[in-house]
């Protein structure tokens, strides 16, 4: 009998609920139209209407019943907005996203992988028409490093104040997410239909993010980590670059660059740099993962926030949690040959989309129920 999956909608905060909606319908026309063995259900946490019902972001109980889920897809956590509304209800950040840091390390999804292709008819914020061919893969390390939340206040408040942020790094940590990070650049040398060139005429690269020039400690460690590694891939070239630097090469000559393995707060911001290159937050996905453990239920999100400014006006473009969407169902395709169509079909339906500028939430939503509808 085939297993029914189950896959946990959380549309959060903010225009998370209005871009949760337009998923939300588009999965279940998928799940009519492929016969897909998925069952929905909907959450109405982790929430700031949530918690100013019952005082907490979500019940505490709620890491434990999404264990039994096989996949979660999160719309936004953070300030609800409008922002020009001075009396609705905040919370400080600590709170508001604390239930995607604890999902996410609860879980223990430690890899986050954040695809960045720029699609035909996306904007194009370059002007190098090189920028076209932009097709890279940032992996961010996604359960500790510089948010292992340690440390805490001396004498807040006062003049002396000390505030400590430690950093954690472990071996472990670093080495399994290195290792992911080659044999996901060998699968997509493998899966692409015209190989790229690389050093050494390979057709894969990784290309390694540190600040060990600033911060040698943990820099060394994922230096010394990823040349071991690397010896283990000799048909994958190997690239370091720091921080500061990649964030200048993220615009001068982003088409170089294949897969990206950066620490965690490295990884968040790179990726926002990304997501602008492929057209902006709007159409950039990820998918957080446990690759060693495919029983644990993998979160898909976009990579945009709550956007209080812009919340309720039917202004956020759904396309990027669509995307993660499309992320989520590859991501359960070996588990049943329908939903693999159902994946392809979506991804092709949102980079046909990608002609249409963005002309709101719902608009984007009822033109691709109808490209859906009409084959
Ligand atoms: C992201 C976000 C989060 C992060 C915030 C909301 C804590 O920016 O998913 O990129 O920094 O991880
Ligand atoms: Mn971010």
């Amino acid at each position: 009998m085939t297993e029914t999956l189950k896959i946990a909608l959380l549309p959060g905060d903010g225009i998370g609920p209005e871009v949760m909606t337009v998923a939300a319908e588009i999965l279940a026309e998928l799940v009519s139209r492929f016969q897909l063995p998925v069952e929905l259900q909907s959450f109405p946490w982790p929430s700031h209407d949530w918690h100013q019902q019952h005082g907490e972001m979500m019940p505490a109980d709620g890491v434990d019943l999404l264990r039994g889920f096989d996949a979660i897809l999160l719309g936004a956590l953070g300030d609800p907005g409008p922002i020009d509304d001075p009396q609705r209800y905040v919370l400080s950040d600590s709170i508001s996203l604390a239930p995607l840091l604890a999902l996410r390390k609860e879980l223990n999804l430690w890899a986050c992988e954040r695809p960045a292709r720029w699609l035909p008819g996306a904007p194009q914020y370059l002007a190098d028409s090189r920028a076209n061919d932009v097709d890279m893969l940032v992996i961010r390390e996604n359960s500790e490093g510089e948010y292992s939340n340690q440390g805490g206040r001396l004498r807040a408040g006062t003049p002396s104040e000390v505030a400590t942020q430690v950093e954690v790094f472990t071996a472990g940590a670093t080495e399994r997410l290195i290792r992911h990070a080659f044999e996901r650049a060998r699968q997509r040398a493998a899966q692409r239909h015209s190989p790229r060139q690389f050093k050494g005429d390979k057709h894969a690269q990784v290309c390694l993010i540190t600040k060990r020039n600033a911060q040698p400690f943990w820099g060394d460690l994922y230096t010394e980590t990823f040349a071991r590694i690397a010896r283990e891939y000799p048909d994958v070239d190997t690239h370091h670059e720091l921080v500061d630097a990649a964030c200048m090469k993220f615009v001068q000559c982003p088409w170089r660059f294949d897969v990206v393995v950066a620490s965690n707060l490295h990884g968040d911001i790179l990726t926002d740099l990304a997501a602008v290159l492929c057209g902006g937050p709007g159409l950039a996905p990820s998918a957080n993962l446990n690759p060693a453990d495919e029983r644990i239920p993998a979160l898909f999100e976009p990579v945009h926030g709550s956007a209080p400014d812009i919340a309720g006006r039917n202004m956020a473009d759904p396309r990027a949690t669509l995307m993660s969407l499309a992320m989520l169902l590859d991501h359960l395709a070996p588990k049943h040959p329908a939903i693999g169509n159902a994946a392809q079909h979506l991804h092709d339906l949102i980079a046909e989309d990608m002609k249409h500028a963005f002309s709101g939430t719902r608009e984007t939503g009822q033109r691709l129920s109808q490209r859906l509808a009409a084959g």
